[in-house]
Order: C-alpha cells, then sequence, then structure tokens
C-alpha cells in the first residue's frame, strides 16, 4: 500500500519526475507494478518541494486520487526544484482525517512519508505513544500510524539525532512492538534522502554528484535502477548513497524511560551503526587502487602498448617544458599524485630556478621510491615527500614562490565531477598570485581507441582492477573471491568517461565487516569499480574558470590524443 518517491538533484519541473516518466507516481496511483499489499492508491496524495534559499518546503495535498485533481497537474508542470519528496495513499483504515492524512508530513524542515502499515493498530502502539510528550500527541498531524510514526521520528530529531539515527530507532522500536509491521519510512532535509525497505519495495537510481532517486518502485525503465534489499536503511545526498543493513529486533517490552541512564546506545541489540558513507554506485575512491602493489602494476599499464597517455603527456612535456619554465619561473614544483615522478623529470631538468620539489601521493611506496631516486640524482634539488590525500585540504610545506602545482596523467578524470569541482577550488586555495597550474587531461576520442587502452591483451589493467578488490578485503575485511570477477570498460558517450567494472561470474554473497555491509551480487551483476573522464578544451576551460583559475595555454601531443593545460589565479 502507498507508493512514494524523494529526489535530489539538478532542478526539475516536478512533473518531470511524478507524472512523465512511464511508470510515474501518478501512474502508479492506479497501476503500480511492483506493490507488494494493495493494489490503487487513491486515498489522497501529496508533494513536497523546496524552494531555493528558503529550508522551509512548501506542500500540496488532497484527500482524493491524483489522477483527478487538474489542479496539481498545472502545479507540476511549472514548479521547479532540486528537491522534492512525494507519495499517493492507499489507507488501512478509513478515517476522517482527509488531506490531514496524506504524505508528505512536514515540520522543522522536513518531509515525512510511510508505505506500509503497523501491525495491530492503534493497539500496539499505545505503549510508545505514551512515550511522546502530550504536545506531540494533541499536535499529531492525523490520527493514523503514519502519523504517529512521523510523531516518534520528529522527536527524535528534534532531539538532536541525525536523520538516519532518528529514523532506524522509530523502525526498530515499532517493530519490536509491532512485529510483522510494513515500516518503509521516507525522509529528507533537503539535501539528505533517509529511507528504509521494511516489508515493503524499495530502489534508488543515483548518478553521484548529479541526482538521486529513492522511490518504492522504478519510475521509467532506467537500467541504473537497484533495488533496496529488505531490512536496510539506505542514506543518500546527491553525492553518495550508503546501504545499512537493519536487524530484526528481539520483541521487547519498552523501557517506561525512553532514555535510559547509559543512553540509547544502552539497548545495545537493536542498534546499528547507520552514518556510512561510501559510495554505492561506485565501490572505490581512485586512492584504493594504489597500494604496493596497485602502483606497480600502475607503472606496468604506463608502458602497454595500448595505454597511449603517459606517452602522449610525456611528448608534450618534452616539447614543452622550456616555456612551461619560461611561464611559471617556478622555484617550488608541487605535484599531486606524483606516483614514480617518473615523466616529471623532463620538467624537474626544464626548470633553472626550481629549489623544491613537493610529490604528493597516497602511495607511500610509490613516493618513496620517486624520492630516494631524485635524492640520489639531484642533489641540489630539496625533495619534500608528501604523503597525503590531494582530496583533502593539504597542508603544504613552506617553500620558495612562485610555485608550480603538477596534476598529470590525466588522474583528475578518475574524480567524479563534483569531486572534481571541489578539488580545483582547493587547488585555486593553494595559489598565491605569480603561482600557476599544469593540468594534464586525457581527451575525448574514439570508442575503440579508449576500450582498448582500458583493456589491454596482457591483461594488466583486469590486473589492476581486480587489485581493488584485494585492498578492500584487506583494509576490510572483506571476503571478494577475486577469482569470480571479469573486468570490463566500457565508454560512455553521454558522461564522455570510461568505466572500469567488476562483473560477477556468478551469483554471490559477500561481506565487508568494516562497514557493516553485506552485498549481493546476481550472476553478471556489475559494480563500477573507476571512472577516467576525457575532456574537451572548452570544457576544461570551463571548469577552471568556475573555479577561478584562467587557461593561459592548451598544448596536445601531434595526434591530438592528450592536453596539458597551463593556468593562473584570477
Ligand atoms: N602522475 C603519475 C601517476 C598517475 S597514477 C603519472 O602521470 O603517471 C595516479 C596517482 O595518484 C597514483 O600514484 C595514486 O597513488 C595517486 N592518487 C590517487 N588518488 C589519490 C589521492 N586521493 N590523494 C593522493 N594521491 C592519490
Ligand atoms: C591514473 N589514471 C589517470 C589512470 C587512468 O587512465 O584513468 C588510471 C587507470 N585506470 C585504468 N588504467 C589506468
Amino acid at each position: 500500500m502507498c507508493r512514494h518517491l524523494a529526489y535530489l538533484g539538478p532542478p526539475v519541473a516536478l512533473g518531470q519526475i511524478l507524472v512523465s516518466p512511464p511508470h510515474s507516481l501518478v501512474r502508479q496511483s492506479w497501476e503500480p507494478r511492483r506493490q507488494r499489499y494493495g493494489t490503487v492508491n487513491a486515498d489522497g496524495f501529496g508533494v513536497g518541494w523546496y524552494a531555493e534559499g528558503d529550508p522551509v518546503p512548501g506542500r500540496y495535498r488532497r484527500q482524493g486520487p491524483v489522477w483527478g485533481d487538474e489542479t496539481f497537474a498545472d502545479l507540476v508542470r511549472v514548479v521547479r526544484s532540486t528537491a522534492l519528496l512525494a507519495a499517493v495513499r492507499d489507507a488501512t483504515v478509513a478515517g476522517a482525517d482527509g488531506e490531514a492524512a496524506a504524505a508528505p508530513f512536514a515540520a522543522d524542515g522536513l518531509l515525512f512519508s510511510h508505505n506500509g502499515a503497523v501491525q495491530g493498530w492503534p493497539a500496539s502502539l499505545a505503549p510508545l505513544a505514551t512515550t511522546l510528550p502530550a504536545a506531540a500527541l494533541l499536535t499529531l498531524e492525523a490520527r493514523s500510524d503514519s502519523a504517529l510514526l512521523w510523531a516518534l521520528v520528529r522527536r527524535r530529531t528534534s532531539e538532536g539525532d541525525t536523520l538516519s539515527q532518528a529514523v532506524t530507532d522509530t523502525v526498530l522500536d515499532v517493530a519490536a512492538q509491532a512485529a510483522g509491521s510494513r515500516l518503509n519510512l521516507l525522509l529528507t532535509d533537503g539535501s539528505t534522502i533517509v529511507a528504509t525497505a521494511w516489508g515493503d519495495t524499495l530502489w534508488y537510481l543515483t548518478e553521484p554528484g548529479r541526482r538521486t532517486v529513492v522511490a518504492s518502485e522504478p519510475y521509467d525503465d532506467d537500467p541504473l535502477w537497484r533495488e533496496v534489499p529488505d531490512r536496510t536503511l539506505l542514506t543518500a545526498t546527491r553525492h553518495d548513497m550508503t546501504l545499512t543493513p537493519l536487524k530484526e529486533p528481539p520483541r521487547e517490552s519498552l523501557p517506561t524511560d525512553p532514555h535510559p541512564a547509559g543512553g540509547r546506545d544502552g539497548r545495545g541489540a537493536t542498534r546499528r551503526r547507520a552514518q556510512r558513507h561510501e559510495p554505492a554506485a561506485q565501490v572505490a575512491a581512485p586512492k584504493w587502487f594504489y597500494d604496493a602493489h596497485g602502483s606497480e602494476l600502475f607503472e606496468e599499464i604506463t608502458r602497454l602498448p595500448e595505454y597511449y597517455p603517459t606517452r602522449a603527456e610525456r611528448e608534450i612535456l618534452v616539447s614543452r617544458a622550456a616555456r612551461i619554465a619560461q611561464v611559471s619561473g617556478a622555484r617550488t614544483l608541487v605535484e599531486l599524485g606524483s606516483g614514480s615522478s617518473e615523466k616529471t623529470r623532463h620538467l624537474l631538468d626544464a626548470l633553472p630556478g626550481l629549489r623544491t620539489y613537493v610529490p604528493v601521493d597516497v602511495s607511500e611506496s610509490a613516493l618513496k621510491g620517486a624520492a630516494d631516486l631524485l635524492l640520489a640524482e639531484r642533489p641540489d634539488l630539496s625533495v619534500h615527500a608528501l604523503i597525503a590525500d590531494f582530496t583533502h585540504v593539504l597542508r603544504l610545506p613552506e617553500t620558495p614562490g612562485p610555485r608550480l602545482v603538477a596534476f598529470l596523467g590525466g588522474t583528475i578524470g578518475n574524480l567524479l565531477p563534483e569531486e572534481r569541482e571541489r578539488f580545483l577550488h582547493s587547488v585555486r586555495e593553494l595559489l598565491s598570485p605569480g603561482d600557476s597550474l599544469l593540468l594534464g587531461t586525457d581527451l575525448v576520442k574514439d570508442e575503440a581507441t579508449l576500450v582498448a587502452a582500458y583493456d589491454d591483451a596482457a591483461g594488466v589493467t583486469a590486473a589492476f582492477n581486480k587489485n581493488v578488490l584485494s585492498v578492500v578485503n584487506r583494509e576490510l575485511g572483506a571476503d571478494f573471491p577475486l577469482d569470480d570477477f571479469d573486468h570490463v570498460a566500457v565508454w560512455d558517450p553521454r558522461r564522455e568517461w570510461i568505466e572500469m567494472r567488476l562483473r560477477a561470474r556468478r551469483a554471490l554473497t559477500v561481506k565487508i565487516p568494516e562497514v557493516d555491509l553485506v552485498v549481493t551480487f546476481a550472476a553478471g551483476e556489475e559494480m563500477r569499480t573507476e571512472v577516467s573522464a576525457k575532456f574537451r578544451e572548452e570544457g576544461v576551460r570551463g571548469e577552471l574558470v568556475d573555479a577561478g583559475l584562467r587557461l593561459e595555454h592548451w598544448w596536445t601531443d601531434a595526434a591530438g590524443r592528450f592536453a596539458l593545460s597551463l593556468a593562473t589565479a584570477f
């Protein structure tokens, strides 16, 4: 019974989400495809949305079926938002509450909806209801199980619980009191969506950095839709998505004091860690590839006949090093994601005034190898090797200016668009007047060349890709069976990036204890492990400008495969 949906993403007319898709929420009100209980959702509907600059969402709710409401159709055609929550309702018990019982419920800048039913309502929840302050009971939005659930969630958020914690604890408390309840809750504050799959269907669609939709069922046939396993908490923003298994609580009688000494966590058995932020759409951040073995494999990749970026970038460096030296006048070279620093030698040799080199990398082994070699070869150069994550705020050593910050290899393409934007802003912060940025970007080209570069005949890229599973096994105690996954490289022409994926050869279940996750794979199911975005000059120029950087020079290799940009701050 009931269908609900929440959206975070670029501005859309509400109707684009709620009406236009082939299996939209409006259609689901009379023809749901995956509803497990009830048939028609005609007992009210509602939508809440956030308008720019106002943390308090607006709402439109009505008592009858959504398909008969012309005002709704008119409104959602033109109202636009970046965050919304909507529901169509199939009432469990007829009531006189009318539109007051239609979700979304709203308060304190939050929107809430419940898809399901509380077993044994209302008697089963009487003990929990008495834990609420009288004011909360007197201001219940309606006399329904959903309205009481909302009051329970709201009490927790108003006491400072995170949205995830409030929803988790409410579901576990209610399930303990009223076993057999269906408790698919959906809550948003306009930037985070929290939802539970507990007894009914729940799906999500995510393009990290762009949009996230969480819905009782898919509203179209986009292959990116994924079903959330039952007994799971989902926490999502536009950037990431977390799925946390929830454990069925033992049936318990509620303590009379809802906050017993020792805190709520004292009732341990039902508590699970709910706040985790691992992107579900991509299992690994770029840095997870570069343990010592991964760094060696990458070096091997750079020598493969199919992997042209390293050779193309070296060609540009060799031909433009003198010009880069002249324009930058650098006395300090900071290199982010420096790896073996192999290509960087062309720069180091060409910069006459260079005093200091600061290679920055997460790979301790690569950094140490590079620094040892350089110290032996260039006793005149002071080398400060910095083991650090370049996506975090960097504290660079005090070194003489002007500075040249280099980010080579096309590694910027391994960041997702939102990460890239944040990263470029933080690079801008590192630059003082007179400093410059040297950025390497691989360029959009024909699909065959691109795919071959990421799926080489010798299988080195496949080994590099699978190595990420070894790192996750070691670091997070997971049990990914490496031999049960195949390497896949695909070109996404819309996002203009290569996706490396791993495809399960058979149905399997993997435990990742350190993050409380159990992941199931169907045979043939793929997970994305890395993106490698390819660029065009105008795109690079635009992203630099957005970060406060001006593109001064754009150089490519003779075949036009790769580009080096030299930019300054404005
Ligand atoms: N610049 C070299 C190496 C590229 S490989 C070249 O062009 O050949 C990418 C490098 O970035 C690896 O050495 C890896 O360890 C490093 N790296 C990836 N993510 C990182 C992060 N978040 N912080 C710091 N280094 C990172
Ligand atoms: C480091 N980075 C630029 C490489 C790339 O081409 O995206 C990583 C890589 N992944 C597979 N092969 C190489």
